[in-house]
């Protein structure tokens, strides 16, 4: 009999650890909810673009880019596709631009996509803030 004990005790063991595993596995996705504009641009654009104004090798500054002229950023060396897009930054295009930037500017120097239509929304209105 005293083996039954921790044979009685693995289905409920199994049920704790797949609550566990479920709640590991939610937790990006509730996450996504409540995007966090400013840690996404920190993690996934910092490493080439500045708030500052002063263009990195690596990129040009983002500060004021809502609303800015598209490869508008002065000094910054932009690829000729980019260039030749003209317009100026909107929701719009920012969106598609993160969303596919080879697509939206075949040749361009930029590659990174933001597949999560979430997390571009949080980029975007955290670009806008940065005047
Ligand atoms: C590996 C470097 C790199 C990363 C990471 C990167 N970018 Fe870029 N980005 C560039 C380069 C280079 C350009 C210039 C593209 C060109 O000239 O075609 C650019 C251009 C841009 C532009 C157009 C700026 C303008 O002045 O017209 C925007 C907007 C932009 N990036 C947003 C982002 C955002 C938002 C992220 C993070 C989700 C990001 N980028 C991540 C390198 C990067």
């Amino acid at each position: 009999m005293r083996t039954a004990q921790p044979a009685a005790a693995a289905p409920a063991l199994i049920a704790l650890a797949l609550i566990a595993l479920a709640l590991i596995a939610l937790a990006p996705a509730t996450g996504a909810q409540a995007q966090d504009g400013a840690a996404l641009f920190n993690a996934q654009c910092k490493s080439c673009h500045t708030l500052t104004g002063t263009n990195s090798p690596a990129g040009p500054t983002l500060k004021g880019v809502s609303g800015r002229k598209v490869a508008g950023a002065p000094g910054y060396a932009y690829s000729k596709a980019l260039t030749a897009k003209g317009g100026t930054w909107t929701d719009a295009n920012l969106d598609a631009y993160l969303t596919n930037p080879g697509a939206f500017a075949p040749g361009g120097k930029m590659f990174n996509k933001v597949a999560d239509p979430k997390a571009r929304a949080a980029i975007i209105a955290y670009l806008k803030a940065q005047k």
